[in-house]
């Protein structure tokens, strides 16, 4: 049976996004703010939840309604087919959105459409009281000028929960931004890979499980796992051939350092964690120890910003050295991740690139400088 799913997207990185339902042969994916739409059957859903290294979730497309007031919302909600997703024990929450919408009270709509669903389901297994200690269903119902989209998330915890960091020092990068960062570089699995300051490693595992072919989602559960409409099969086989599709014998070149040693630490267990420990070369070292390991690298990198991570002249002697480090060598690619406007002022160069991207509610740019191209292989 086909179904029409969501991957949701971070603000910027939704070509990204689609880039990587393409790449694992999904069918007719298109766009929209924040969202990559595809079609596919619970194959795909499996696949995309395994695979979708910078999406943010997977969402199965229930259907929509126009609805203006709360009976519309109530009575149209209840007529659609909860029974088919939901089972008689089966827990379910609703989150509610409303933007530019006549219903703008998220707290009565999404109370109604609970209502509403209860109602239907009750109705449905002719009971009174609906156990709710089953599977979990987390129901999206998004309004958007007066139109009800409903949905079901079938990942559960977000997807940058890959289950290798469970500790991290201050600000680290969401899993999903670092994947889509590294995406957006030059950077292939046979080139030098680094991060001078890489924090608890986010950055240099997510390239090494890129280097390696291991799907990002290969440890941890997923919400779709526990629903009976989905053969357990399913995910068995999605997840025999994500291993099947490791490259265990490449040997990534990635190198990630840090002043705290403590990071360090964190980082190399986070590495162990995500299957990749030993690939990473990790070192404590501050950034002005850094020598650059060989020649047509890429290094991508969150410096410390803002009042929590540095002042601004430690930031200003960071980027100095930062300058020193890569203007060394023309043939490096360096890339930078950072809410501080007057990066480029600071680092005394512009950009070759400049993109405009969210971490979390705060507005970054990313700030890239290509290197020279590495000569073809004959
Ligand atoms: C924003 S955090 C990086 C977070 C990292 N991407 C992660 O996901 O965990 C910046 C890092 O820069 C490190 N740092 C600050 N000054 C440094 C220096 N002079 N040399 C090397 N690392 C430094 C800090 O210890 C911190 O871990």
């Amino acid at each position: 049976m086909v179904f029409s799913f969501t991957a949701t997207a971070s603000f910027g990185l939704e070509a990204v996004v689609k880039r990587e339902a393409l790449a694992l042969g999904l069918k007719n994916v298109s766009v929209l703010d924040g969202k990559v739409n595809f079609t596919g059957d619970f194959s795909d859903m499996a696949k995309a939840n395994l695979w979708l290294r910078s999406a943010d979730r997977v969402h199965l497309n229930l259907g929509s309604f126009n609805a203006s007031t709360f009976d519309e919302l109530f009575e149209q909600t209840k007529a659609m087919p909860w029974s088919d997703w939901i089972p008689e024990n089966g827990r379910f929450t609703v989150i509610g959105k409303s933007v530019r919408s006549q219903l703008h009270s998220v707290p009565a709509c999404q109370s109604i459409v609970k209502k509403a669903i209860a109602e239907n389901l009750k109705a449905k297994y002719k009971i009174e009281w609906l156990q709710e200690d089953g599977p979990e269903y987390k129901i999206q119902a998004a309004l958007l000028k007066d139109e009800a989209t409903f949905t079901l998330d079938t990942s559960g915890q977000g997807l940058h929960k890959r289950g290798y960091r469970e500790q991290a020092m201050s600000a680290p990068l969401r899993e999903t931004a670092a994947a889509a960062l590294i995406s957006l570089t030059y950077w292939r699995k046979g080139r030098i890979f680094l991060d001078p300051v890489c924090g608890s490693g986010t950055l240099p595992i997510e390239a090494a499980l890129i280097a390696k072919n291991i799907a990002p989602g290969l440890y941890r559960s997923f919400a779709a796992e526990q629903w009976p409409q989905v053969d357990r099969k399913i995910w068995t086989h999605a997840r025999h051939e994500a291993y099947a599709a490791i490259d265990a014998d490449f040997k990534p070149e990635i190198y990630g350092s840090d002043i705290d040693p403590e990071a360090i630490e964190l980082a190399k267990a986070n590495s162990a964690k995500a299957g990749v420990g030993g690939v990473i070369i990790f070192d404590a070292k501050a950034l002005e120890d850094v020598r650059l390991p060989g020649s047509y690298g890429v290094a991508v990198c969150n410096p410390p910003y803002g009042e929590r991570l540095g002042t601004v002249s430690e930031v200003t002697k960071l980027y100095a050295q930062m300058k020193s480090l890569f203007s060394a060598d023309d043939t490096w690619s360096l890339n930078v991740l950072t809410a501080d406007e007057f990066f480029e002022e600071a680092y005394g160069r512009k950009a070759d690139a400049k993109r405009k991207l969210f971490s979390g509610m705060i507005k970054t740019d990313y700030y890239q400088y290509h290197g020279q191209r590495p000569p073809k292989k004959p």
